[in-house]
């Protein structure tokens, strides 16, 4: 389909372990959030690529300088190399898209970017330098209300966005939300991963294993509650493959997440007017890759069952929520949204 002369919209999602893109010509693409550049003469006649990205970029991470630009969900303050990885992934995303981005029939783009709450106040200025040529206006918006927006979950409901760097909150009362609708912790995936690697340690202080490793054991069998089944890995210890049951510590990992998480859910549902609590609370929804936690709704229910009841789902699609989300609003905002939401 030619969209020569037409506006080029496109919603992206930029997370610290994938990010994605939703394009007005329907294409939709997600890669790893990883930018490698080869290290030395050796790597560079083995790649004979500049710079690598994505899943090549992890997989040939031996022979690379390999950042994943995002971690903690910003741009890591000071870092000119981060800043420039945050603009391969940016380029990279746009031409899978299949912008035209050169000649004559070059596209007039508006990208709408979801990136963490906090990262909003903090590395907004860096982000719009990292889309400098990319686009021609650009949009920043929390994840969470990227998502809310996509889903038409506008007015009394909040969005719980559990990524790898951070879990993302927002309230959405049927306007835009303000920076008291929404909070970023830093306890997610990532943080999970490290108190799973720590308490395996420490039980078995020989066992030998990756931080890879661990994520895909947790991505695997991570729950929060009563274990269904045990949860049993093999690995070397002392060089010898052997069994380990991990049940506890990968219940004592997931559930790490819980207290702060519930208690900024309760804290954001007593700020809402007290006639729409009880609405908020039987509309929250999970989305991103940490809530696929067996049992994750289940705890918050829980939590919620303390203020009086409530109900939380987990949306459909958590890998396009956020970029689809976006690309609803760079479609529906109108020329003065663009110029007062990205001023
Ligand atoms: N089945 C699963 N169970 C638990 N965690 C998962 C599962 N699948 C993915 N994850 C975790 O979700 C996180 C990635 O989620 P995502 O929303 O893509 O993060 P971000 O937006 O921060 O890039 C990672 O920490 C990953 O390990
Ligand atoms: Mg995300």
């Amino acid at each position: 389909m030619e969209e020569t002369n037409e506006t080029f919209c496109v919603g992206i999602d930029l997370g610290t372990s994938r990010s994605s893109i939703s394009a007005s010509n329907g294409e939709r693409h997600i890669i790893d959030s990883y930018v490698g550049w080869p290290v030395d003469l050796v790597a560079r006649k083995l790649i004979k690529k500049p710079v690598l990205i994505g899943r090549e970029a992890l997989d040939s991470r031996s022979m690379l300088d390999l950042r994943r630009p995002l971690e903690r969900g910003l741009i890591k303050e000071g870092s000119e190399k981060d800043e420039r990885a945050v603009q391969e992934i940016l380029r990279h995303l746009m031409s899978l898209s299949g912008v035209k981005q050169k000649g004559k029939s070059r596209q007039k783009v508006r990208a709408v970017i979801g990136v963490p709450a906090e990262a909003f106040r903090v590395s907004k200025q860096r982000l719009r330098g990292a889309m400098d040529g990319i686009a021609d206006s650009v949009m920043l918006v929390s994840e969470p209300f990227a998502v809310a927006y996509g889903l038409e979950a506008l007015l009394h409901a909040m969005i719980i966005d559990i990524g790898a760097g951070t879990a993302d909150f927002c309230v959405m009362q049927g306007r835009y939300p303000t920076e008291e609708d929404q909070r970023t912790l830093p306890n997610a995936g990532d943080s999970i991963d490290e108190q799973l690697a720590k308490l395996i340690r420490e039980h078995h202080p020989d066992a030998q294993f990756s931080i890879h490793m661990i994520r895909d054991w947790k991505e695997k069998w991570s729950f929060v509650g009563q274990p269904k089944d045990p949860v049993l890995i093999t690995v070397p210890v002392k060089g010898k493959a052997t069994e380990l049951d991990i049940t506890n510590e990968m219940r004592a990992a997931c559930e790490s997440i819980l207290p702060p998480v519930c208690e900024t859910m309760i804290d954001l549902i007593t700020r809402v007017e007290p006639e729409y609590q009880s609405k908020v609370r039987n509309n929250i929804i999970v989305a991103g890759g940490s809530s696929l936690i067996a049992g994750l709704t289940e705890a918050l229910n829980k939590a919620l069952s303390e203020l009086g009841g409530g109900r939380t789902s987990v949306v459909k699609d958590p890998i396009f929520a956020g970029s689809d989300g976006g690309l609803e609003i760079a479609r529906d905002a109108s020329t003065a949204d663009w110029e007062k939401l990205s001023a």
